[in-house]
């Protein structure tokens, strides 16, 4: 089936959400754009999308096998993974070793810099308010989630950062940071909070253990270039493509 003869249920900037074969599923398409900075930067970056599927399905297997609820299903083929139909809290999660990005400008700390302890930061996912970065306070407020739903999020952040930071210093990358979001799942007259979006290059800050090179989408917001090569040397030092 072309991908144009589907229902489309979201275009996001990354990704494309079309209604599934089953009930209660989604197909996740992922695209070649990239966007930074909420969209004033802009690009195609040909087989981008078809690495962030491989990447994503690959990590969200295994953290899976870890015990942290997922919305992934399947690799559909390149392109496309099965995933469960949720309801997206609208919270951005974003976990931090390292200190880069956003956290250097509000603190005054220098790129690179390790933070004293895994920092866990909530923003509100909106992009005509760029994302403000939220405490508990609102998040509860506004109902966002409340109290157990974010005491949730958090431990299973915080979970899903140690076994990861594993997982890429067993290939000699360090994780730096990512950002993860979660949706409320209907199962068994429970409402359960679940892992979604995507675990890929685009939302982690991934350096090389010895030489510091960006490994992640900071090529393509810092003109870096050669973001496709970063990606597959990601995907080929996880095993998951051939070299
Ligand atoms: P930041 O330093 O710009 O706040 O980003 C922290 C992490 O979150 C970084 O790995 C990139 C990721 N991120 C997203 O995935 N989406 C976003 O919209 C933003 C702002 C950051
Ligand atoms: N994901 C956001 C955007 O596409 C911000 C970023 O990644 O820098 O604009």
């Amino acid at each position: 089936m072309t991908k144009n003869k589907r229902k489309v249920i979201y275009e996001g900037k990354a990704k494309i959400l079309y209604q599934g074969t089953q009930p209660n599923t989604i197909i996740q398409y992922f695209k070649d754009d990239a966007t930074a900075f909420n969209n004033k930067k802009f690009a195609i970056i040909n087989g981008k999308g078809v690495l962030n599927n491989r990447i994503s399905s690959f990590l969200m297997d295994k953290v899976k096998d870890i015990g942290i609820p997922t919305h992934f299903i399947k690799r559909i083929n390149m392109r496309e993974q099965l995933v469960h139909k949720v309801d997206i809290i609208p919270i951005e999660v974003v976990v931090r070793n390292i200190a880069a990005g956003s956290i250097c400008k509000r603190f005054g700390l220098k790129e690179g810099e390790s933070l004293p302890r895994p920092i866990v930061e909530y923003y509100y996912k909106s992009d005509e308010l760029n994302d403000p970065l939220i405490s508990e306070e609102h998040i509860t407020a506004f109902d966002w989630a409340n109290s157990n739903e974010l005491e949730d999020i958090f431990n299973m952040s915080l979970r899903v950062n140690d076994f990861l930071l594993g997982i890429f210093s067993s290939i000699s990358i360090k994780l730096v940071d990512f950002k993860l979001e979660y949706g409320r799942l209907f199962k068994d007259d429970n409402l359960e909070i679940i892992l979604a979006d995507e675990l890929s290059p685009d939302n982690f800050r991934l350096w090389d253990n010895n030489t510091n090179k960006k490994l992640d989408k900071d090529r393509f917001r810092e003109d870096l270039g050669d973001m496709k090569e970063a990606y597959q040397e990601v995907a080929k030092r996880l095993g998951i493509l051939e070299n």
